[in-house]
Formats: C-alpha cells, sequence, structure tokens
C-alpha cells in the first residue's frame, strides 16, 4: 500500500479540454489530483441542466473552466449563443461551485477595454467592450464575481498555440502560399502562449491549496491579468514568428506542419482600416501583470521568449 492510500485525492473539474489552453490544462493539473476533462463531445455547457448534474456528481474541489465561445467576429451575428457560453454557463458553474465550496478558475479578456489607454491596462480600469464577445466575456466574469463562490479569474491576451485555430498557425501556412504577409500593425498586445496560461493556472491552484490546507479558506478572490511581458504588434509578431521558424526548423525535415520552407518572410504592417472585420478591436491591448505578480510571485516570461519555446516544442520533437 502506497503511503499515501488514505489522504483524500484533490478533484479537479476542466472544461473546454480541447481547446488551446484546456488541452494543456489536462497536462499540467494531472499531478494535482483526480482530472475530469470534458468538452462540447461530452457535456455542451448551453445545456444548464447538464452543468448542474456534471458537477454534483464529480463534487471537484476546484472548477478550471477553459470552455468559451472565442469566435470574436462570429459572435457579431450569433449573439444568444455567445452569451449562453460565455455568460449563462459560467454563471451556472459559479453558482455550483459555490454550493460546493469549490474554487473557479475562469479566463478573461483584453476585449472587455476598449483600448483607448495608452499604458497598460491594470484591473481597475473601465472596462468598455468593442464588441460582442467583449461585452460577454466581460458579463461572464461579473456573474462570476457576483456569484459569492471562492473564484481567480485570469485576463489574458492573444492566446496561441502549436495546434487549434490560432494567429501563429495562420501566419506559418500563409507564409507558405503567399508572396508577402500584409498585417496589421497599429494594434498593440501581447501574444501569451496557451501552455504559459496552464503552467500559471496549476501554480495558482496549488498556491491556493497551500493557502487552504494552512488557513482553512482559498485565499481572497479576485480578477488579475495574466499575459506575457513586453508588447509587440500583429505585424511584429508575424515577423517574428516566421524569423524564429526558419532560425528554429530541422533543414533535414521535409514534411509536416512545423517542417519545410516558407514562402515569403516578408511582412508589410499595414492600417487596421486596410482590414476591415465584424468586430472591433482594441488599439491597446497591453495589460499590467504587476497584480498576479504581488498576489502569487508569477512572473510570465516575455512574449518572444513564449514564442520560441512554443516553436521548439513544435519543431523538435
Ligand atoms: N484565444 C485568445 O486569443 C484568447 C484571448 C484572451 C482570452 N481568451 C480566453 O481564454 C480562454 C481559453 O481560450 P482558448 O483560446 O483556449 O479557447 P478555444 O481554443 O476556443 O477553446 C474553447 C473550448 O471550448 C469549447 N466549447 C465551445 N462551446 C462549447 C459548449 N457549448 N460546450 C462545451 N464546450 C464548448 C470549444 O469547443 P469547439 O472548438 O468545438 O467550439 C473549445 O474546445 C477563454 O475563456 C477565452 O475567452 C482567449
Amino acid at each position: 500500500m502506497s503511503p499515501d492510500a488514505g489522504a483524500p485525492r484533490l478533484r479537479l473539474l476542466v472544461t473546454g479540454c480541447n481547446g488551446q489552453v484546456g488541452w494543456h490544462l489536462q497536462r499540467t493539473l494531472a499531478p494535482l489530483g483526480e482530472l475530469l476533462a470534458i468538452d462540447i463531445d461530452q457535456i455542451d455547457l448551453t445545456d444548464l441542466n447538464a452543468i448542474s448534474e456534471t458537477v454534483r456528481e464529480f463534487a471537484p474541489n476546484v472548477v478550471v473552466n477553459a470552455a468559451a465561445y472565442t469566435a470574436v467576429d462570429k459572435a457579431e451575428s450569433e449573439p444568444d449563443l455567445a452569451r449562453a457560453i460565455n455568460v449563462a454557463a459560467p454563471r451556472q458553474i459559479a453558482r455550483e461551485c459555490g454550493f460546493l465550496g469549490a474554487l473557479m478558475i475562469h479566463y478573461s479578456t483584453d476585449y472587455v477595454y476598449d483600448g483607448s489607454k495608452p499604458e497598460p491596462y491594470v484591473e481597475t480600469d473601465p472596462t468598455g467592450p468593442l464588441g460582442v464577445y467583449g461585452q460577454t466575456k466581460l458579463d461572464g466574469d461579473r456573474a462570476i464575481i457576483g456569484s459569492g463562490c471562492p473564484y481567480v479569474i485570469l485576463r489574458t491576451t492573444w492566446v496561441y498555440d502549436i495546434r487549434g485555430k490560432n494567429f501563429l498557425r495562420t501566419i506559418l501556412r500563409l507564409a507558405r502560399e503567399k508572396d508577402e504577409l500584409r498585417i496589421v500593425g497599429d494594434q498593440f498586445g501581447a501574444p501569451t502562449w496557451a501552455r504559459m496560461l496552464a503552467e500559471c493556472s496549476a501554480l495558482i491552484v496549488a498556491r491556493s491549496l497551500e493557502h487552504r490546507a494552512a488557513r482553512g479558506t482559498w485565499g481572497e478572490s479576485g480578477l488579475f491579468h495574466l499575459t506575457a511581458g513586453g508588447r509587440t504588434s500583429w505585424a511584429s509578431f508575424a515577423e517574428a514568428i516566421v524569423d524564429d521558424y526558419e532560425e528554429l526548423r530541422d533543414p533535414a525535415a521535409a514534411s509536416g506542419e512545423f517542417a519545410g520552407p516558407l514562402k515569403t518572410r516578408r511582412v508589410t504592417a499595414i492600417a487596421t482600416d486596410e482590414y476591415p472585420l465584424p468586430a472591433h478591436r482594441p488599439q491597446n491591448s497591453v495589460l499590467s501583470n504587476a497584480g498576479i505578480a504581488s498576489r502569487f510571485g508569477i512572473v510570465m516570461p516575455d512574449w518572444r521568449t513564449q514564442l520560441r519555446l512554443a516553436l521548439q516544442d513544435a519543431i523538435r520533437r
């Protein structure tokens, strides 16, 4: 019999486990306890009864809600669905967490801000979403905060990974097809690797567990910015993607998504007006990470370091 056979195991529920962040959460949270990882195939989060049934049956100590409606432009024409997934579902999860005394970890977005502030946003800055997605995410944050459950909301920006739908993969695909990449250069943010977010989320859960063991509570609930360090534009991010890819790729590897030469590394910065989309984006998406550093002692690497680590993961498997 193992020495810890009698110790109660922590139970963690992860939603959106096939998404960018959720995929990595399955790995980073696994050492902390028994994990139930679900996505839409197991439970459609628009079904509020199914949410309640699942949470009550599994009785988790921690719920990490990585599921969301993230199609920013499509949300303009599907506001009801976006609202169901981004507001009603987190509200229901939060209620159930409240009944159980479970900690809820949730993700928010820079799209809750209007982007007009020249400096990095801090958590107390006024919000002002420019579109449906941002508004639903903001209302989801408010629903959790108003629920009374113990929570940590992590507000992040420009998430990418080596799998899933994201800017990194789009740029590498376009750089194989086109002679020139014309990318918006007047919006600024900090591209954040999904795996880094999942690693930090696991650290936050672990620190909250330590707090609970020492003092009997999860610690003060709060909303924190959590992004890569630094600042760049989409155009400069695209340049870094193609440059780092060409530098890191294995010349001997001829096929596969992260193998073979690109057709172009030429990136031309264009204005937002030259690339009209259904949803408006904030011009400044840079968020200050001072709050999370002081509360949890977490400082994410800068965006360029994260990009190289992500590409190394893809290229040097
Ligand atoms: N991506 C970004 O740039 C970004 C930036 C800031 C904040 N965030 C926030 O960070 C969190 C994680 O984002 P992400 O990029 O990992 O998102 P993602 O890759 O789009 O993953 C979201 C997951 O939720 C699932 N989902 C959607 N509707 C569902 C439903 N009705 N029932 C159950 N599951 C459903 C999706 O499944 P399907 O794929 O089948 O729909 C997907 O697997 C989200 O809260 C997001 O708002 C993201």
